[in-house]
């Protein structure tokens, strides 16, 4: 079932030099396509739509400051079961929990850096497109 994402090279991802490195692994794989790309510093009201069901969680404050404190990669990618292959290919939210040859497990150590975002369902990611690629929606 071909399907479409968004994902976010987060801020220390780019601060890294690890934007080669993991948009490789996404390009890589069969039949996947990066449809859209664009380097770009996220302000308070992108923010404020992406992440606003988390408003009033312990982590919200720290998260939106954290991915306002520096440029991001933000990407289209489409493809066959797109949404779940990101995630598995991220790994879990914990860097710590996150198996070896995910791209958390493989770099990231902190939970709040923990390197790139992508849509959880089809839902997420229609919503996610509109806020990012308004014209892709
Ligand atoms: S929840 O409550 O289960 O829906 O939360 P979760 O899916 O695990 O995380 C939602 C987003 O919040 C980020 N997050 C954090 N950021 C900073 N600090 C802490 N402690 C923290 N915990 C979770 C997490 O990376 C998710 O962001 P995205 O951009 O979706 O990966």
């Amino acid at each position: 079932m071909s399907q479409r994402t968004l994902v976010l090279l987060k801020p220390d991802a780019v601060r890294r030099g690890l934007i080669g490195e993991i948009i490789g692994r996404i390009e890589r794989k069969a039949d996947w396509t990066i449809s859209a790309l664009e380097l770009r510093t996220l302000d308070q009201d992108v923010l404020e739509q992406h992440y606003g069901e988390h408003k009033g969680k312990p982590f919200y404050e720290p998260l939106v400051a954290f991915m306002s404190s520096g440029p991001v990669v933000a990407l289209v990618v489409e493809g066959e079961r797109v949404i779940e292959g990101v995630r598995a290919l991220a790994g879990p939210t914990d860097p710590i929990a996150a198996a070896p040859g995910s791209i958390r497990g493989d770099f990231g150590t902190i939970v709040r850096e923990n390197l790139i975002h992508a849509s959880d369902s089809e839902e997420s990611a229609e919503r996610e497109l509109k806020i990012f690629f308004p014209s892709f929606a």
